[in-house]
């Protein structure tokens, strides 16, 4: 993990609320897996006062150069919206474990929403450089909420969207694209990352179709490092692998987990 002075080099916005800040960071660049995340200091002062998490959505790693890609949805992130290229931001990271690659040739589904894209980018790339055929499943409220096509298509093979109101691509909910794609088209590796609701619906269907599934739980943290014990999930079986027994810290020993680690509660893991 490095402490790294990470220069700002644009920051705009895509699609409704969200922004791509690109970020010269040339060590965090060499060594960020998909999945991994980083912590960014957007404020020099007291306020705010919590770095913010963030997944990385692309690297150039010999251009030194990591992206992030957010949804303004409060301080921290209204903070960081409105700064401009050169601005130096310390950014902590790698941070946390990424995902676990699929059987050697499976296909993959990526089923994305919100703010849990951003992972699924950069793992989705990763895939099809190693031949892994490819399916993003993107779900949104409305349109303007989609991210643009040059963002999503290099990340797959195929790439279906769906929004709740119907004004872009399937209407209805992104989970009927996973269950018409583990219908129609046979064995996949499931990576889910978005809103808790959809993340818990896809891992019930993945265990019930016994497919292998890892979700990326992006939950609230505060320090990010594994100390203060905020980000707890409580385990399906305590198998006594991590420091904590029953329950794992999100920001170390996840944020990728495999589905069938997670105790999943009534509403999200408990
Ligand atoms: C490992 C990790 C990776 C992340 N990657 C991204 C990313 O790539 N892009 C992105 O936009 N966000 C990402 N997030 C979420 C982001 O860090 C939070 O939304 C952050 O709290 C925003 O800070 P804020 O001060 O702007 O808003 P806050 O005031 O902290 O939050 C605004 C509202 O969102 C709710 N909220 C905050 N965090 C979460 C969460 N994780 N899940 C559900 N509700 C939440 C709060 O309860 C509050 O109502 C990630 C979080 C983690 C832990
Ligand atoms: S956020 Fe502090 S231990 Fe995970």
């Amino acid at each position: 993990m490095i402490d790294e002075q990470a220069r700002l080099l644009s920051n705009r916005e895509v699609a409704a609320d969200f922004y791509l800040a690109r970020l010269n960071t040339p060590h965090i660049a060499a060594r960020i897996e998909p999945g991994q995340f980083v912590n960014i200091q957007v404020s020099a002062g007291m306020t705010p006062l919590l770095r913010i998490p963030l997944s990385v959505s692309g690297v150039d790693s010999e251009g030194g150069i990591i992206e992030v890609l957010y949804e303004e949805v409060g301080p921290k992130t209204r903070a960081l919206s409105q700064l401009g290229p050169d601005v130096v931001l310390p950014t902590l990271g790698p941070l946390g474990k990424g995902f676990a690659p699929p059987p050697e040739g499976m296909r993959v589904v990526l089923v994305g929403g919100g703010i849990g894209m951003p992972p699924l980018l950069y793992w989705g790339l990763e895939l099809k450089q190693r031949a892994h055929q490819t399916a993003l499943l993107v779900g949104a409220r409305t349109a303007n909420k989609h991210l643009p096509n040059e963002l999503l298509t290099p990340a797959a093979d195929a790439v279906h969207l769906a929004t709740d109101d119907g004004s872009l691509g399937h209407a209805g909910l992104v989970i009927d694209l996973l269950q018409y794609e583990l219908g129609e088209k046979g064995p996949c590796a499931v990576y889910c990352c978005g809103p808790h609701g959809m993340m818990q619906a896809v891992a019930a269907i993945c265990l019930e179709a016994q497919v292998p599934c890892q979700v990326s739980l992006e939950e609230y943290m505060a320090c990010g490092i594994g100390i203060c014990v905020g980000c707890a999930v409580e385990l399906a079986t305590a198998k006594g692998d991590t420091d904590y027994g029953r329950y794992a810290r999100i920001c170390v020993d996840g944020p990728a987990f495999d589905v069938r680690q997670i105790k999943w509660g009534n509403a999200w893991p408990t």
